[in-house]
């Protein structure tokens, strides 16, 4: 039996079978018994936050700090933002930039809330060039994924000197693809990771949005138990949130070359697949071009590899599920950090990993435009 069952214990970081180290979350009151046991077994470990309420108090200082009282938008990224605001901005960018951005409502989330996807182009006919796709907010925990994707709408918009991004290729970002569960973070359990559904168990509620997509689905690395944490939901796209980005993707599988989700944490270049260690036919490609990417990060060093084999089997995940309807290109991208804050992450760095980040958009659309 593992100790994370017999203790309950929350994984924050799951572990490939052997040989490798797990992120766990330990109350007060079991470090003692956890540590005496682990003795006897044997097992090396470090405590890694030694207050996660503390950090958590510490990891959005500025959370109050508004945009000017006349500023048509309240963002920034010196802190971790609300939904509200998100859109809020989102919204602000589709009016002021009407011939180069949309705003484009591709459903609801199971609460009701819209799921938003900005479409940043400067064609006259969007559709003709090929298309970038960077999603966040696909867990709900993981605040630095929808920060670093409002901080590649914030660049390629409204920065003139990245206009040359907009040359050949056309952008699909969608910062938040799981509202309900991130607002749910913020207003009631910072670790929330899941959809906000309701399941057949009356006490647990949410579906993993990254084992709910429609490739191998219920594969290795699932749950069929609607209290685990990746629970896969009682069929392929039964959330709202995937059901809608997969339709809307589907329409435009033709144009998108590149299928980017940002998750956190670990700083790993995923690559399917990522249901079972196996390799699709063109993987070396793949591999080559998150190496290219990568090496321009200076501050933040990812390992780059398959996904099952680097990190762990899961199936039904976003990215295996967009190499399968043939985007040439698909990544999962842990953000920062290692371990240290995980995903409390202070809002300090929202700026320092979007900034080493910025870059890869570039190579990612030098790459696109003329791959396929
Ligand atoms: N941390 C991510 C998750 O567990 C990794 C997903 C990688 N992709 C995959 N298809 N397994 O959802
Ligand atoms: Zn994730």
């Amino acid at each position: 039996m593992k100790i994370s069952q017999t203790y309950g214990l929350t994984v924050l970081k799951e572990a490939k079978l052997v040989n490798t180290s797990m992120d766990l979350l330990i109350p007060p009151e079991l470090k003692k018994q956890l540590e005496n046991k682990m003795a006897r077994a044997n097992i090396a470990h470090v405590v890694t936050i030694g207050d996660l309420q503390r950090a958590i108090n510490n990891q959005n200082l500025n959370a109050n700090i508004r945009n000017s009282k006349t500023a048509p938008y309240n963002m920034t990224w010196t802190s971790y933002h609300r939904l509200s605001d998100i859109y809020g901005y989102m919204n602000y960018l589709a009016v002021t930039y009407p011939s180069l951005v949309s705003l484009i409502d591709i459903g609801m989330s199971y609460e009701k809330r819209p799921l938003h996807v900005l479409r940043i182009s400067n064609s006259s006919s969007p559709g003709t060039k090929p298309a970038i796709w960077i999603d966040g907010g696909i867990h709900a925990r993981e605040w630095i994924a929808p920060a670093v994707a409002s901080y590649f709408i914030q660049q390629l918009v409204e920065v003139p000197a990245n206009a040359k991004l907009l040359t050949n290729v056309d952008w699909y970002i969608m910062p938040v693809m799981n509202p309900d569960g991130y607002e749910y973070s913020f207003v009631t359990d910072r670790l929330w990771r899941k959809t906000r559904s309701l399941t057949s168990s009356s006490n647990c509620r949410g579906v993993d949005p990254n084992r709910n997509f429609g490739y191998e689905w219920g594969g290795l690395g699932t749950s069929t138990d609607p209290c685990s944490e990746i629970y896969k939901g009682t069929k392929a796209f039964s959330e709202p949130e995937t059901n809608a980005t997969s339709n809307f993707i589907l329409g435009k599988a033709n144009h998108i070359k590149l299928y980017l989700t940002l998750h956190s944490y670990g700083q790993y270049a995923l690559i399917p697949w990522g249901y079972n260690v196996s390799y699709p036919p063109d993987y070396n490609d793949m591999f080559a071009l998150a190496n290219k990417t990568v090496s321009k990060f200076v501050k933040y060093q990812f390992s780059v590899g398959n996904s099952a084999d680097l990190l762990y089997a899961a199936a039904g995940g976003s990215d295996d599920w967009a190499k399968s309807v043939g985007i040439k290109y698909s990544y999962t991208f842990e953000l920062a950090d290692t371990g240290k804050y995980g995903f409390i992450l202070p809002a300090s760095q929202i700026l320092p990993v979007s900034q080493d980040f910025f870059p890869a958009l570039d190579v990612f659309a030098t790459e696109v435009a003329i791959c396929c």
